[in-house]
């Protein structure tokens, strides 16, 4: 079964955390905090780290290109599943915004070190199953499965 269609397992455990926009203060605390509790869990390291990096740049999208939004995480056994959703713009071109390389990020976000347009293709790398969806005007959603 493909990771859009899949249900939450019924013994899950469900972390949430909302991502506000603009606030680079507190941004990387969602993926750090999932972090911890697969550490605690005793989840390989391998596998933590994809969980983190591909956390981390879904985290940093919506705190540079939305207006916010929420960072769900899914843990199985052995398994994650992040699930992102914002409001906000949308992407009018999801093929070219999964190209390395592409990005819309303004010149004073760029200052700071981001915008080099490998936020997706990494979250993408990192992932076992990646679906993105955007409709514009609206928002956009990932769902991503680490195994
Ligand atoms: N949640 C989002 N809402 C609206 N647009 C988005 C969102 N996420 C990504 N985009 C669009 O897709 C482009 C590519 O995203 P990606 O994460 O690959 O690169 P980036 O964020 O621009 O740079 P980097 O992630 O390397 O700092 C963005 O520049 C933006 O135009
Ligand atoms: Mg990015």
């Amino acid at each position: 079964m493909k990771i859009m269609d899949k249900t939450k397992q019924k013994n899950a455990l469900m972390i949430a955390f909302p991502i506000e926009a603009g606030n680079f203060k507190d941004a990387g605390e969602a993926s750090s905090k999932i972090k911890s509790r697969l550490l605690q869990l005793g989840f390989q390291g391998p596998l933590i780290r994809r969980v983190a990096i591909a956390t981390y740049e879904a985290e940093m999208n919506l705190v540079i290109h939305s207006e916010g939004g929420i960072i769900k995480a899914e843990i199985n056994p052995g398994s994650v599943i992040i699930l992102v959703t914002d409001v906000g713009p949308g992407i009018s071109d999801l093929n070219k915004a999964m190209q390395e390389g592409f990005s819309t990020a303004p010149e004073h976000v760029r200052e700071m070190g981001f915008g080099a347009g490998m936020g997706l293709p990494n979250m993408c790398s990192c992932a076992s199953e990646f679906f993105i969806d955007s409709e514009i005007g609206k928002g956009t959603t990932i769902k991503m499965l680490i195994s």
